[in-house]
């Protein structure tokens, strides 16, 4: 089994989980197959980059324990500059760590020379935990690699870390060192209001249709979600409809059941949406040049994941009584399929958002201070979150609010990773 030079470089608390490990496992993560595999704590140890990352592992081995029921794993290690950006957090608080790591490990084994140039590729994680994430058999993150072959992992609210040690061979698999913790996906809730605000009026429209839930709490959806000039410039239409015909349209733009990447849309397929009201409503796809259209709308911004899915951005509100709307690629704009009527029809940031009076509360809410709240109801600046986390900013709508629903422990710790690294969220430019 171990020689003893392998045996004297464990730590103390993984030789306590050797002790468990079953007789006769597949493999052991300790125990090389091939004489130039090394053991993982090996490869661990001799990365001085990675010393955070290696007593983190060393403190809750029990994350470890799972590998060997997967034929190959991917660690993603972030490097000490990483945890350094990462302010503000209990390593002590096993819950938040425990999530955090396993959204750092890939199932299978992903090496930089077998990622294909310009395509996005989803890859499953080992994040299960239903407070952390909806997408059964794990929660997902995207691989890149540009022309330059930089290979860069895309996670929650479009956090970037790029690979800068690639692909150092452990017995179980492959450890990749990136400069930027990846983020679990946050729900759609503060996605679409806060990180992308571009998607305000998808959301208050969600809200005026009651229909928040089904969009954020069913396990692996894909969302179309239309962007605020494709509500503004059908405002007039849009205010006419009760909340019945409201919720038809805005089920139209969700696939239930499904996790579907951008790279999955084949061209003259058909997707089943939610509307089962009306038998064979789905979308018809289109794909010209690089562009992608679902019916006539075309896909302007993909793959933004959230807790339980993953959300694509397009130029226009679908209708389901239009569906055998085409699109022209030839044109830039492609025809309402709303009829547009009345004069609010005024786009960009200094008209009105449609539908954003309809989230939950306004600044004229009750104000919420972190004294008078019990810890965890409330995601405001001072607030203890449910992930044992500060917050970093006191600016934001969430702030001042009271009837919004708590963020959930993802959404906390992506908040607190982006305050830390100082990125802003504009959604599309
Ligand atoms: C997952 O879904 C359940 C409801 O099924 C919900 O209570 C929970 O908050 C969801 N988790 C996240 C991270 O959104
Ligand atoms: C998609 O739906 C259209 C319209 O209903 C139909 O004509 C077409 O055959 C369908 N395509 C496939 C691949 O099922
Ligand atoms: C997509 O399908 C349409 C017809 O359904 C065809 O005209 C077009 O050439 C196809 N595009 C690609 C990129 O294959
Ligand atoms: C750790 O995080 C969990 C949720 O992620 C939270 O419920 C718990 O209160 C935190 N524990 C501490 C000691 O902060």
């Amino acid at each position: 089994m171990l020689s003893p030079l392998t045996y004297g470089l464990l730590p103390t608390s993984l030789l306590a989980l050797l002790a468990v490990l079953p007789v006769g496992t597949a493999w052991s993560i300790f125990e090389p197959r091939q004489s130039k595999e090394k053991p993982l704590n090996q490869v661990l140890a001799s990365q001085k980059s990675l010393s955070t990352y290696y007593e983190l592992v060393k403190q809750y081995p029990d994350i470890l324990l799972q590998l060997p029921s997967y034929s190959g794993v991917t660690l993603v290690a972030p490097n000490n500059d990483a945890f350094d950006k990462f302010h503000d957090w209990d390593p002590q608080n096993k819950t938040l760590v425990t999530n955090l790591l396993e959204y750092h490990i890939l199932q299978g084994t992903v090496s930089t020379a077998s990622v294909p140039v310009g395509v996005s590729t989803f890859a499953k994680t080992l994040l299960n935990d239903k407070k952390w994430s909806n997408v059964s058999e794990g929660q997902q993150m995207l691989i890149n690699k540009g022309g330059d072959d930089v290979v860069v992992f895309t996670s929650g609210l479009g956090s970037r870390s790029t690979v800068v040690e690639a692909d150092l061979a452990f017995t179980g698999g492959l450890v990749q060192i990136v400069d930027t913790l990846m983020v679990p996906p946050a729900r759609l809730e503060p996605t679409t209001r806060d990180a992308y605000k571009d998607l305000q009026s998808f959301l208050g429209a969600l809200y005026a249709a009651d229909l928040v839930s089904e969009f954020a709490d069913a396990t692996d959806v894909t969302i179309f979600a239309p962007r605020n000039s494709a509500f503004q410039r059908i405002a007039g239409t849009l205010e006419d409809l009760d909340k019945k015909a409201l919720a038809d349209i805005l089920r139209y733009h969700l696939i239930p059941n499904q996790v579907l990447s951008s790279t999955e849309f084949q061209n003259g397929t058909n997707l089943t949406t939610a509307n089962d009201e009306i038998p064979d409503l789905t979308l018809h796809v289109t794909r010209a040049g690089n562009n992608v259209y679902f019916n006539s709308a075309q896909m302007l911004q993909p793959d933004i994941l959230i807790a339980n899915g993953v959300v694509h951005i397009i130029d226009a509100v679908l209708n389901p009584d239009a569906r055998a709307a085409t699109p022209d690629p030839a044109i830039g704009t492609q025809a309402p399929v709303f009829p547009v009527t009345g004069t609010k029809t005024a786009v960009g940031t200094k008209a009105p958002v449609p539908f954003t009076s309809d989230f939950p509360c306004t600044v004229d809410c009750p104000i919420s201070t972190a004294s008078s709240e019990p810890s965890g109801s409330a995601d405001g600046a001072a607030t203890t979150t449910t992930t044992g986390l500060r917050l970093s900013s006191s600016k934001g709508f969430a702030a001042r609010c009271t009837g919004v629903p708590a963020q959930a422990g993802a959404a906390a710790a992506a908040a607190m990773l982006v305050g830390a690294v100082g990125m802003e969220f504009v959604g599309l430019v």
